[in-house]
């Protein structure tokens, strides 16, 4: 079985790396794919981005479905022109992913369904915009209503930041049509955490629970990033937390969706704000699987892949169960010099060898003899130029540990990045420090 994955992140190298595990899976080819998809067994890169070339690829190879990674391709219809040609592929339509591509839309729709979520108005005019945020006062929150890779959106602590925001958003057009709409919503304070989990247009299969690290420095300050580190599972996702989101958010979600003529297929992602006394709300939709959430949950994930895919294509997600591995997964991101402002690219990347995610650390290997010594590299940013492997990108890879308790599995995951050489590299040194704070002993 040949199959397709769309993007070059370090979700999309765990994606492929996961479903080439399977052993129905002779191929798994990755457009464009990056440096670690490029030596990763059973994987391979291929150098096509618009949609008609790749619907000709998967036609022409017998590709048996095609998993699409990042927003941008979604929110470009690239599902519903793929399902045109009849080719399987896993992901919402373009009118589907509005519940990512649009903030309005994702707000008015959780409104009508009754989801929990910040109290908002939305506005295209700016004086009405500011009007709105002094009758409300702050801290408030504005976002631009498109997308903006993770950009778009102004956490105000005082007015005049909530008023300049506006000004940025929809008088200086900054993030142009993304920008033409702001949502301004009130403030929520508690805990994010990450529920994401496989749709077939009427049933939800939660994925394990996790949480990631959006601001570049430790103790979660500084400027905010795609993300710089994740791990699974999220101990604030307790069982509670879990029903309740499954019936209040996701169910909800699932349903309204199909009774309004949307049926939507792929991953969903909820982003909570879980405050023990208010309870749960929804910050977000996103129509993909989080990066890097999917690094540590692809190494807890003991199904196959391929069969949980399928599944859901034939629309039979309520026959399906996922099984996880009850290791803890610990994800650190890696980025270049001068992320996320100014980014350095084309610094050499050491120690690593070109075996894939599984084997890249020949040396982490023999720390520990075990066949599964839980260490991995998940590429991003990265290419092989003569024989070398360059950072590319802000991102350059995740490494993950795993371990019986959160403290070894961030052990696993800080000694194999020891192991890694990026000049002006930059990591956090505290990624699931909430893990080891809520479960009260430390580990
Ligand atoms: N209503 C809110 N109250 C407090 N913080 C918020 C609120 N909405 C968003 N945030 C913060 O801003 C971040 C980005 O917002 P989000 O809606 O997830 O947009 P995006 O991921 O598209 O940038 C969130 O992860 C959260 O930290
Ligand atoms: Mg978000």
């Amino acid at each position: 079985m040949k199959l397709l994955v769309i993007g070059s992140g370090g979700r999309e190298h765990a994606i492929a790396w996961k479903l080439a595990q399977s052993a129905k899976v002779t191929q798994v080819y990755v457009a464009p794919g990056n440096g670690g998809t490029a030596h990763e067994p059973k994987v391979q890169n291929l150098d096509l981005s618009e949609h008609a070339a790749l619907a000709d690829f998967a036609k022409h190879e017998g590709i048996r479905f095609t998993v699409v990674g990042p927003e941008a391709p979604l929110a470009a219809g690239i599902v519903d022109y793929f399902q045109a040609r009849k080719l399987a592929i896993f992901g919402p339509t373009r009118a589907a992913a509005q519940l990512e591509s649009s903030k309005d839309f994702a707000k008015q729709f959780m409104t009508r369904m009754g989801i929990p979520t910040a109290a908002y108005q939305s506005f295209s005019d700016p004086e009405e915009a500011h009007r709105y945020v002094d009758a409300q006062g702050a801290p408030i929150v504005v976002k631009a209503d498109g997308l903006a890779a993770g950009k778009g959106v102004v956490v105000a602590q005082s007015l005049e930041e909530a008023h300049q925001a506006i000004d940025w958003m929809l008088k200086d057009q900054s993030f142009g049509q993304a920008g033409a709409r702001v949502v301004i919503e009130d403030f929520l304070v508690g805990e994010e955490a990450s529920f994401i989990a496989m749709v077939d247009g009427e049933h939800v299969l939660a994925l394990a629970s996790s949480q990631d690290h959006k601001r570049l420095g430790d103790g979660d300050i500084g400027p905010n990033t795609g993300g710089m580190g994740a791990y699974s599972p999220a101990p604030i996702v307790t069982p509670d937390v879990h029903a309740f989101v499954m019936r209040e958010v996701m169910n909800k979600a699932v349903r309204g969706m199909a009774a309004e003529g949307q049926r939507y297929f792929g991953f969903l992602y909820a982003g909570l704000m879980i405050d023990p006394k208010k309870g749960v709300r929804v910050l977000e939709f996103n129509c993909r699987l989080g990066d890097p959430e999917t690094q540590p949950l692809m190494v807890r994930l003991r199904s196959d892949l391929v069969d949980l895919i399928e599944a859901a294509l034939a629309g039979k997600l309520n026959q399906t169960e996922a099984h996880w591995d009850r290791r803890h997964a610990v994800g650190v991101v890696l980025a270049s010099k001068g992320y996320p402002q100014a980014p350095r690219l084309g610094d050499p990347i050491r120690g690593l060898s070109n075996k894939g995610a599984a084997f890249s650390l020949g040396q982490a290997k023999r720390l520990d003899s075990s066949a599964d010594h839980g260490r991995f590299v998940f590429h991003a940013g990265t290419e092989h130029q003569g024989g070398e492997l360059l950072s590319s990108g802000g991102r350059v890879l995740c490494v993950v540990g795993m371990g019986d308790s959160v403290k070894l599995a961030q052990q696993h995951a800080y000694e194999s990045m020891a192991q890694i050489g990026l000049e002006g590299g930059q990591y956090r040194k505290d990624i699931a420090w909430r893990a080891r704070r809520s479960n009260g002993t430390g580990l």
